[in-house]
Formats: C-alpha cells, structure tokens, sequence
C-alpha cells in the first residue's frame, strides 16, 4: 500500500486543496477541547508553505447533515491553526460558492485559505460527481491528509481523487506506516490489547488480529461476553447474549491459530453503573447477582503486564474498564504506564483507547497513536480505505 505522498510531486506555485480530519472535540463555548488532529495536519500544512504552494484547507467537523449551522463552522479551527502556523489563515464562508472562489482565485505563494465544513452541502456525504469536480476545479493538486476520515466515500475524501492528481500527506503516511507495520510485519512477540464495550464493535478486528497475533488480550465490557459463553455468571454486566456463539468461534479460533488468548482473571464489580458506587475485587467465577463488572482486577493486571513486558509490538485498542469514572480508570490507567514503560512498538488505536492514554498521562511514551476512532478499527480489520485507495500508488 504504497502511495505517492507530497514529496513524490512538484507543488511549488500550485493550488492545493487539502483534505484534513478538523473534527474536533469542543466545548458548550466553541472552544477545542483536544486539539490533536489540527497538530496532526500541521507537518504536511507547514512543508507546502515551505514549498511555495497556494493551500487550501478543506475538513468536515460534525454531522450537520447538509445543512449550514453556525456550531459546525470551521471558524475555531481556523483560529487554532493561524495560531500553530504563525500566519493568518482565512476561512471562507462557504465551500465552493462566490466566497470561496474569491479567497482562491487569485491566492499567492504560502497562502492559506479553509473552506467551510464541507458537510453544509449535501452532496459531500452523497460523493456527488458533481461537487467533487467544482471542489477539485478551486485546485491543481489534491492531499488527503484526513486519515479520521479515510474510511468515508465521500467527495473531499475520494471523489475529488478523480478530477486532480492525487497524493497522501504526512499524517496518511504516517498512520499508514505505523498501523500498517505493525499488523503486517511486526516485531515478535506480537500482543495485542482489546477493550471497549461490545464484542460486536470489535469482531472483525479480533478475527484480523488472530491471524496476526502471539497473544491477545481481552478486557472491557466485551470480555462479560467471552465469560457467559464459557458458562460463567455475569450478575449485571454488560452482555451481547445473541454474541455468545461468536465469542465461543473466536476461542476456538484462537486455539486453532496457537494464539494465546486470554480473558481478565479477577474483576472490579460494583452495585450501579456510577463513579461512587459501591465496589469490591472479586475472581471472575465469583460475580454475585446484582453486580456488576466495571474494570479489570490487580491479578489480572499482573497477569497482563508478564506478557506486555516480554512483548515487542503493542497494538492497544479499547479502555479496559469504565475509565470515565475514576474510581474504574485503574486497569486501563495501569495498563498504559505498563506499555508506556516497554521497549516495545506501541500502537494505538484513536479514539477512546486515545483519550484513556491522554487521561492517564502517558501518550508522550507511546510510538504511535493513531488520529482514527473508526477509520483506524477498519484499518485493522484489513479493509480498504476509500481516502487512501483512491491515492496514486507509488
Ligand atoms: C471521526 O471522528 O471518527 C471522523 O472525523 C469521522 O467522522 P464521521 O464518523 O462523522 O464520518
């Protein structure tokens, strides 16, 4: 999965438009809560400047449905980027209409212009033919750079690919190198940590990774699952009962495979799902009715960290337990500084399993984490990802 990237083509004097991922988190004011996507596109942002290219930003942010409204508009992002370039970037007030046309028309070297939330058009999410040609006619050059978005057919993610030259950004490189070396040629041992809440959520990542793995490790809500299956009483946890047969095929799977896959050993029960309830440490065949599992137990901590430390790739993906409460944030917060303290390649996968290391202090110690929630689980699923397919192949 070589792609051609910006450094492959000559974009000195060019107009290029740049898909990147501003979808990010904000508060009730409008203020960016977690600003690492935008840091994220800065590199492939920073060298086109450098370059003398004419850049145009483009990104969705939200749902808004194809619809303009004023809590999805890029102008927060727009701040925080002239702030991390040091140079004024002006966002136009609509994506391919007069205002947009304006701002690029006559744009000079080192310019940088956002276009608004391409989501206000309709036609973004449709890959509509049409608005992917009049958003690739503002340009020369098309960079995806978006890899949160990687995994939309969607016009400024695919669709413009057919009208420009097509090329990956620094943020896609590098996803792809860190993501794809690791399931694809990893440095043995090879563990991996699964959590989140549902099996259903992750089953085909599972079903990947046994064919790639030397041990698995299974926590979070989706491990109350792997429990019923094999017989055991869960009080109230969570459970998907039409997954028991599944979660009984990816056992057997992964005996078949020689892949050591193991389930938590002692658990966290508490009487309610709230951060103060009431809570004890019991072994897993031990759960009374009424109870129910919020976070993995210090055995099984134990347990696990034999194995990370032994291992030479760590792919992470999904909290061990309900680590929005803190009272539940051990084992994933204790986990982190286990994998943060190996020698080991450390990857993880966005999303929530990004915000627990964020939480617990430790992302400056990982290798890599991924800027995908659902974009890096497709990834390792193995499928194909539309904003990297469509890119020119090296
Ligand atoms: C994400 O946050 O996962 C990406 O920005 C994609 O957003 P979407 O799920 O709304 O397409």
């Amino acid at each position: 999965m070589s792609k051609k990237t910006i450094r492959d083509i000559d974009v000195s004097g060019k107009k290029v438009l740049v898909r990147c991922d501003f979808n990010v988190p904000q508060d009730e004011n409008g203020n960016i809560t977690d600003n690492r996507r935008i840091l994220g596109a800065i590199p492939t942002i920073k060298y086109l400047i450098d370059h003398n290219a004419k850049v145009i930003l483009c990104s969705h942010l939200g749902r808004p449905k194809g619809e303009v409204k004023k809590e999805f508009s890029l102008a927060p992002v727009q701040k925080e980027l002239s702030k991390e370039l040091g140079i004024e970037v002006k966002l136009a007030d609509d994506i391919v209409g007069e205002s947009a046309k304006k701002l690029t028309q006559d744009m000079k070297e080192k310019e940088v212009v956002l276009l608004e939330n391409v989501r206000f058009d309709k036609r973004e999410e449709q890959n509509d033919r049409e608005f992917s040609k009049e958003l690739a006619s503002l340009a020369e050059i098309y960079v995806n750079d978006a890899f949160g978005t990687a995994h939309r057919a969607h016009s400024s993610t695919a669709g413009v690919a057919e009208f420009l030259p097509a090329v990956s950004g620094f943020l896609i490189e590098k996803e792809i190198k860190f993501l794809g070396e690791a399931l694809n040629n990893p440095k043995r041992p090879f563990v991996s940590i699964i959590g989140g809440k549902k099996v259903s959520d992750k089953i085909s990542v599972i079903n990947n990774l046994l064919e790639k793995v030397d041990t698995l490790l299974i926590g979070g809500g989706m491990a109350y699952t792997f429990f019923k299956a094999e017989g055991l009483n869960i009080g109230s946890s969570l459970c998907e009962d039409d997954k028991l047969d599944l979660a009984k095929e990816l056992i057997e799977k992964a005996k078949k495979k020689n892949v050591k896959l193991l389930l938590p050993i002692d658990v966290v029960v508490a009487k309610e799902f709230s951060s103060d309830a009431e809570s004890k440490v019991v072994k897993v065949d031990e759960i009374e009715d009424g109870w129910e599992g919020m976070d993995i137990g210090p055995e099984t901590i134990k347990q696990f960290e034999e194995i990370l430390k032994n291992a030479k790739t760590i792919m992470w993906n999904g909290p061990l337990g309900v680590f929005e409460f803190d009272k539940f944030a051990k084992g994933t917060n204790e986990i982190a500084k286990i994998i943060g303290n190996t020698d080991a390649i450390t990857v993880i996968g966005g999303g929530d399993s990004a915000a627990a290391i964020e939480k617990a202090g430790m992302a400056d110690k990982m290798t890599h984490i991924s800027t995908g929630g659902g974009a890096s689980l497709e990834f390792l699923e193995g499928k194909n990802l539309p904003g990297i397919s469509c890119l020119q192949d090296k």
